[in-house]
């Protein structure tokens, strides 16, 4: 980490205000109305994800302004700007969806850019969908400003036949029309309900999992996130917000004293307490990476197995994120996990209190049926775990479903890429027991890691959910069910024992061993190994390309640059 005002000069002192030489910059200032008055304040950059590409973070700007007063009224001077975000959901299943993992990088980029760029003396960050609360963390954690960040919120969920319905049901709706369950009538109808405005992915899919890790990593108050995009109370929160960035500078509290071992190891696990998605993984390693701090993937299975689902979310469970924040939200899971001794209590938030000294201020037992306890968890065993072995030798992750097999072995039906995979389920070519091995779709071979709903969702909505093992270097959607096996590192592009995979090999996954083997010899897989050529590159230039270059390994969290590890404190 680098302090922004230490060792590079930069910082609002750096002669700005007085020093002749700095006159053209002030005459900037002054082009855009700013005052004498205003530049004596803090300077407080308010980065936000808006875009009008998507629900997801479309009440940003609006949020903004709220962030903006709450800075003005306590004293300093907000500068806003703005970063791009990439939807999921819009590209799943598309070339477009390549992009999503890049954009993670891209945002945490733009924003260091412009926190490098001008003498900033905080930052608030607005984020929603999937990739920008974990991009924004990793800028903050590069820029190590005092910063504050803020979740723009859930968007509340559709009614359709008597029922809440999200995108999850939308998704696999399509799978139930594929096999008769539904008419196309039916799915055109849904369409028109499930996503009924403004705000993130409405259960504990990637967005709102990650939107609720910011407050256990300590870089967001505890609840001000959980509030929906629609709720008029957001802007009230997003003021207060404005307020808390102003005490952060006066306090000097950087992410190097919140990003610790101890904060992204709560982080982990609320996330397996939540249900989160398991792209949570990704992201929480590629934080941990950023901050400098040695966080192991084998983390993720020493905390998945000891801690249990105590929210009973979507898509693990009945409820949707309207329940959940009605319920108390993540204060309510920290006194949960706090009660349980399954926290770090001195981990700090950035409001300036300890874990500890927050869960003290929270009932316990408020959560009713939406959040229950760690005694009496919404499910018990783990939701999923990590596995190494001869096709893993770096980890993946295993994604479990209530009717896991405790040892699974099948034949291997590989595809390259997720067209000709999507294309074979179609066709009701994959049958129960099968392996479907899923490669070239990691970080570098997608490029971009992209997210396998389109399959899960058709294996599940031909109810091969759970007789059929996935196995792929790509990733799942945090609204996938089924059982299946992501992440898989090193990856088939990177010359990854996947590579070396072939149709009628059997695969073996080992749960309570933690292994995922290619049941054939050594000697053969070397030979097969040895023979491997690379594929040519999808994308030889641009973003994509330069990304392939450059992108590291999953189990690493996929980053394009990393700080050196800081020593234990
Ligand atoms: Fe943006 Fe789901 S696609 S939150």
């Amino acid at each position: 980490m680098n302090h922004a005002d230490g060792g590079n000069g930069r910082g609002k002192h750096d002669g700005m205000l007085d020093a002749l030489e700095r006159a053209p910059a002030r005459s900037h200032y002054w082009a855009m109305g700013l005052t004498d008055e205003d530049l004596r304040k803090p300077l407080i950059a308010v980065a936000t994800t808006w875009s009008e590409t998507m629900p997801c973070n479309m009440n940003q700007r609006r949020l903004a302004e709220h962030v903006k007063a709450g800075i003005r009224a306590a004293g300093g001077t907000p500068f806003e700007f703005n970063t791009i975000a990439v939807s999921d959901n819009l590209g799943m299943g598309t070339e477009g969806q390549r992009t999503s993992l890049v954009s993670r990088e891209v945002i945490a980029d733009s924003i260091e850019l412009v926190g490098r760029a001008q003498p900033f003396d905080g930052i608030v960050c607005l984020v929603g969908c999937d990739k920008t609360g974990p991009g924004a963390v990793m800028a903050l954690a590069r820029l190590d400003l005092p910063a504050v960040a803020l979740y723009s919120g859930s968007m509340a969920a559709g009614r359709w036949r008597g029922r809440d319905v999200t995108i999850q049901d939308m998704w696999e709706a399509l799978g139930q029309e594929a096999v008769g369950e539904l008419a196309a009538a039916d799915v055109l109808e849904l369409e028109r309900v499930a996503c009924p405005g403004a705000g993130t992915c409405a259960a504990q899919y990637t967005a709102n999992t990650m939107g609720q890790t910011l407050d256990f990593l300590g870089m967001s108050p505890f609840g001000p996130g959980d509030i929906l995009a629609t709720d008029p109370a957001k802007e009230g929160a997003a003021e207060g917000i404005g307020a808390l960035v102003m005490d952060v500078v006066a306090r000097d509290l950087r992410p190097s004293a919140i990003l610790t071992h101890a904060a992204l190891t709560n982080a982990i696990t609320a996330l397996v307490a939540s249900g989160g998605s398991t792209n949570g993984v990704l992201h929480l390693l590629a934080i941990a990476r950023e901050a400098g701090v040695e966080l192991s993937i084998d983390e993720f299975d020493r905390i998945a197995a000891r801690v249990p689902i105590i929210t009973d979310l979507k898509p693990t469970g009945r409820f949707v994120a309207a329940d959940f924040a009605r319920a108390g939200g993540t204060p309510v899971v920290l006194k949960e996990l706090v009660e349980a001794g399954l926290m770090e209590e001195g981990a700090l938030n950035v409001d300036g209190r300890t874990v500890g000294e927050i869960a003290a201020g929270v009932p316990s037992g408020a959560g009713g049926e939406v959040i229950r306890s760690v005694a009496a968890p919404a499910k018990s065993g783990a939701q999923f775990a990590i596995l190494r072995g001869n096709l893993a030798p770096e980890g993946c992750v295993l994604k479990l479903s209530g009717a896991a097999e405790e040892v699974h072995r099948g034949p291997a039906r590989v595809f390259d890429g997720e067209r000709s995979c999507s294309a074979a389920i179609r066709a009701g070519a994959i049958k129960p027991g099968d392996v479907v091995v899923l490669r070239y779709e990691g970080p570098a071979g997608g490029p971009g890691m992209r997210e396998m709903l389109a399959v899960t969702a058709a294996l599940v909505g031909r109810g091969l959910g759970e007789s059929v093992v996935l196995v792929t270097d790509g990733r799942f959607s945090g609204v996938t069910r089924g059982l299946m096996i992501g992440h898989v590192a090193p990856e088939a592009a990177h010359g990854g024992p996947l590579a070396a995979a072939r149709d009628g090999d059997t695969i073996e996954i080992d749960i309570p061993g933690r292994e995922l083997r290619l049941l054939v010899d050594d000697a053969e897989l070397d030979a097969r190994l040895l023979d491997w050529e690379p594929p040519t590159p999808l994308y030889p230039s641009g973003v994509l390309g330069k990304y392939a270059g450059s992108v590291g390994s999953a189990s690493d969290g996929a980053v394009t640059s990393a700080a050196p590890l800081r020593q234990p404190a």
